[in-house]
């Protein structure tokens, strides 16, 4: 039942190499809404930075700044005390650079907020959209981020010609995995279309799937398990170039 590789018109055998999996078969779909931050711009990107700004302290400082931004979009979700993910994601980086003792002034601050209009997309990002635009799939991003911070990165990262719209919790006032955000996607993408979620980050596939819509974990890291939430992806892949042979 579980683990069985989808035909997809490709040979199994083949799927499989491509480290393709599904938990159940998946009719045809005709949307895909894609989370931001880790799935298609590399959070890590802003490493370097980092390291130039804090000597030998620039992956410490990268990874505790990642982890606080999430932890704050939970926490503020909980308490009811929404704030945009802007503010969040600064909000992080003061409270990482104080945990690793870094002299935060506010010119370093400026240099690594712009970082993140700037992030690095992942290699497969622009392949694997138009690889799905090519077929005629609508496609949008579906993030936590605020609009305009959303809407800089794509055009930066050279993804807005691919994107038929990009959506951002500020129009729900809350964060995944709030149901009431991935709602959203079929408000944008068409009400009764077939619509697909993609992301890295395998917290969101839990939400998504939870809210009912059929997800694709890109497992970016391969000893990553899935989350112990009870909504498995419905095809794990190892690359958004993967996805297009997925879809019949
Ligand atoms: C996003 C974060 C969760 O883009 O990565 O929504």
């Amino acid at each position: 039942m579980f683990m069985q590789a989808v035909a997809g018109g490709a040979a199994a055998g083949t799927l499989m190499e491509a480290h393709i999996m599904a938990t159940r078969q998946v009719g045809p779909i005709e949307a895909l809404a894609f989370d931001a931050y880790g799935t298609l711009f590399d959070v890590f990107s802003v490493t370097a930075l980092c390291d130039e700004l804090f000597p030998g302290r620039g992956t410490a400082l990268a990874q505790a700044w990642r982890a606080k931004q999430l932890q704050y979009s939970l926490l503020r979700s909980l308490m009811g005390r929404h704030a945009d993910f802007w503010r969040l994601t600064e909000d992080g980086l003061v409270w990482a650079a104080k945990s690793l003792q870094l002299d935060l002034t506010a010119a370093r601050k400026t240099r690594l907020m712009d970082a993140y209009l700037g992030l690095t997309p992942f290699p497969d990002v622009v392949p694997g959209l138009k690889a799905l635009k090519d077929r005629g799939i609508r496609l949008a991003i579906l993030s936590n981020g605020e609009p305009k911070m959303l809407h800089a990165a794509a055009a930066n990262a050279g993804l807005s010609s691919l994107l038929d719209a990009v959506i951002s919790v500020e129009e729900a006032g809350i964060f995944k995995p709030s149901a009431q955000v991935y709602a959203l996607a079929a408000k944008h993408l068409g009400p009764g279309r077939r619509i697909g979620f993609v992301s890295s980050n395998s917290w969101d596939i839990a939400g998504a799937g939870s809210a009912g819509l059929t997800t694709f974990w890109i497992q970016r890291t391969a000893a990553e398990p899935p989350e112990e939430l009870g909504f498995p992806a419905a095809y794990v892949v190892r690359s958004l170039t993967d996805i297009s042979s997925l879809i019949q």
